[in-house]
């Protein structure tokens, strides 16, 4: 019977109650009732009166009553009715829990013929409870790489109805992703379970929100949903991107060491430290490592030491940006340096006639040099020049060597020593220039003789004079330099009243002082006429002379005396006797 009541379960509760009723009715000694939970007390259960086969009435007079096991009393009898009624609102729920049919159980007990009679009371489910998630939001992990297929397990709901009215079904909200799968397990509850269908891609969607709802078949159907956050887990699925695959910059050389020169950045859409950039130099050379450096974290790249235009105009290297999982992207850098007028340009002296011959030709090349500016381009462009007012100019020779030669034949009785001064300016902006100094000397050459202040001169000397007296002293000069400027005086051999001059006068040939070798007698010689020589010491010497004339003065030396006509020796008058031919004149 009981098992036939299970088959009828699905049965609508109202036929059921008037199935049993008429069924039990007919005096099986155990009476069954159904009744719904959760009516009004005083709810009608069953006529109890007619079921014992009694009038409403007899029931008081014969002593009806219920007798049970100390439970609180659920039903009572209704003495006028003859029918069993609520005693309260009943909860099958918190009577029976989960367990079906929710069957209570007494005796009614007919005192005047103590007769027992067993009454069995269906209590029958209505859809009183919703099905009921134990949160009303849950966070579901799964890995961003986990394959399609794979199953993440959701939190089931409870229904306390049973049967259909417990809980029948759930459903999933729309969604790309996921798909809801649901199993029994043994006690009959229902497990949802989610179904990744397709791939994840925690960079695109990080977490997805679904709603999950769990169904009842009651009617109405009553449901209740939960939130679902399903939070996908980076997996280190992205390699770090470069913003640029190749970065330039052009600095000028001489910017300050430490200055930063450019951010190289790269991107990693991982989370953590799957996203996590270090910077490095890839095949890192000394050379670059040596003037550059770069921040591992902030991928600046900054000087280390200045940069050198003439060392290197550019620097070519290749950076990796690296994430925590070792994944690693490249770009290349190209650093350009920029000239900067840094350098003077300079002279270097190649060679130099330390001294030069005032004869030579003009066109005589005096020095080779060459210029030189570190710079490059304007900046290392040279002009190069030489006082106009010397008698140089500059020529230019191969490649940037410069020859300095003469414009004109020298003079080094006017000018001996040159100081040229070669001015180099380069054509950078602000220009640069240097000063570089060639001094040369000009040789002599005996070009010049000795030249007396005077081509002829008149001295005196008393006569009397004391032997080796000093007359005067002369003096020529020369003005070339060394031997050829030496002086060497002398006198021009000649005669005078039969002696040599040379026994009356002589000079020293130094100094060209004259001295009287002898005294002079007035009365003999009343003056000389001397050449002064003057030679110079050179290879070839030069000479030049200078006539000298010399008189003697006289002194009161001797007492008149008549030389003519002599005075006659007898005593007599002298006597001198003039020719009658004698013409005007005759002495
Ligand atoms: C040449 O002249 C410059 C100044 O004009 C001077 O500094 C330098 O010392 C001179 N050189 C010589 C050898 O006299
Ligand atoms: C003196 O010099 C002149 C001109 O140089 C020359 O003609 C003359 O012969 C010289 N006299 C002597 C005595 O050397």
């Amino acid at each position: 019977m009981a098992d036939q009541l299970r088959g009828w379960r699905c049965i609508e509760p109202l036929l059921l109650f008037l199935l049993l009723e008429t069924l039990w009715g007919a005096g099986a000694g155990q009476i069954r009732y159904s009744v719904l939970e959760e009516l009004d007390k005083g709810s009608f259960v069953g006529n109890i009166a007619k079921d014992l086969g009694l009038e409403p009435r007899e029931l008081a007079e014969r002593g009806v009553r219920i007798v049970s096991r100390g439970r609180t009393q659920l039903f009572a009898l209704n003495p006028q009715s003859g029918s069993l009624v609520t005693t309260g609102r009943i909860d099958r729920e918190e009577l029976c829990a989960h367990s079906a049919p929710c069957l209570v159980s007494f005796n009614i007990l007919v005192e005047n013929n103590m007769k027992m009679y067993g009454v069995e009371i269906e209590i029958i489910d209505i859809n009183d409870n919703f099905p009921r998630f134990r949160d009303e939001e849950v966070k579901v992990k799964v890995n961003e790489n986990a394959a399609t297929g794979t199953r993440l397990v959701l939190p089931f709901a409870r229904d306390a109805d049973v049967s259909v009215n417990s809980l029948q079904s759930y459903q999933l909200s729309r969604n790309m992703h996921f798909s809801l799968d649901e199993k029994s397990g043994a006690d009959g509850q229902k497990y949802p379970e989610l179904v990744l269908e397709r791939p994840l891609d925690r960079e695109k969607v990080a977490v997805h929100d679904l709603f999950l709802t769990a169904l009842d078949g009651g009617d109405p159907v009553l449901s209740s949903t939960m939130h679902i956050r399903v939070m996908v887990l980076d997996a280190n699925d992205n390699a770090p991107l470069f913003t640029r695959s190749e970065y330039r910059v052009s600095v000028p050389e001489n910017i300050p060491v430490g200055t930063r020169l450019l951010t190289l950045t790269a991107t990693d859409p991982d989370e953590g430290t799957n996203g996590e950039l270090t910077y490095s130099f890839c095949n890192e050379e000394d050379k670059i490592s040596g003037t550059f450096k770069l921040d591992s974290n902030l991928g600046e790249i900054s000087t280390l030491q200045s940069l050198d235009y003439e060392e290197s105009r550019f620097y070519f290297m290749e950076v990796v940006a690296q994430d925590g999982g070792a994944l690693l992207a490249s770009a290349k850098v190209l650093i350009t340096v920029q000239d900067v007028n840094d350098n003077a340009p300079e002279v270097i002296l190649t060679s130099l006639a330390s001294s030069i011959s005032e004869d030579c030709p003009p066109g005589t090349i005096i020095a080779l040099f060459s210029v030189h500016d570190g710079d490059s381009g304007e900046n290392g462009e040279i002009l190069c020049s030489i006082p106009r007012n010397l008698p140089f100019k500059l020529e230019k020779s191969v490649d940037n060597y410069y020859h300095l030669l003469t414009t004109k034949g020298l003079d080094r009785e006017e000018i001996s020593d040159y100081n040229i001064t070669v001015s180099v300016i380069d054509r950078g902006n602000p220009p640069l220039s240097t000063e570089s100094h060639i001094s040369l000397t000009v040789a002599d050459i005996n070009d010049n003789p000795p030249i007396f202040p005077h081509t002829s001169y008149s001295t005196y000397i008393l006569e009397n004079n004391p032997r080796g007296i000093s007359i005067l002293s002369v003096t020529a000069h020369d003005p070339d330099s060394g031997n050829n400027a030496k002086v060497i005086y002398s006198l021009a051999e000649d005669t005078f009243q039969g002696m040599p001059l040379s026994s009356y006068v002589s000079i020293n040939s130094n100094t060209g002082i004259l001295y009287a070798l002898g005294s002079f007698d007035y009365e003999q010689v009343k003056d000389l006429q001397l050449w002064v020589m003057a030679s110079d010491s050179g290879d070839l010497p030069l000479r030049s002379n200078m006539s000298l004339s010399l008189f003697v003065l006289d002194q009161n030396d001797n007492a008149p005396e008549i030389l003519y006509p002599s005075i006659p020796t007898d005593g007599s008058t002298g006597v001198e006797l003039a020719p009658r031919s004698a013409e005007p004149g005759y002495l």
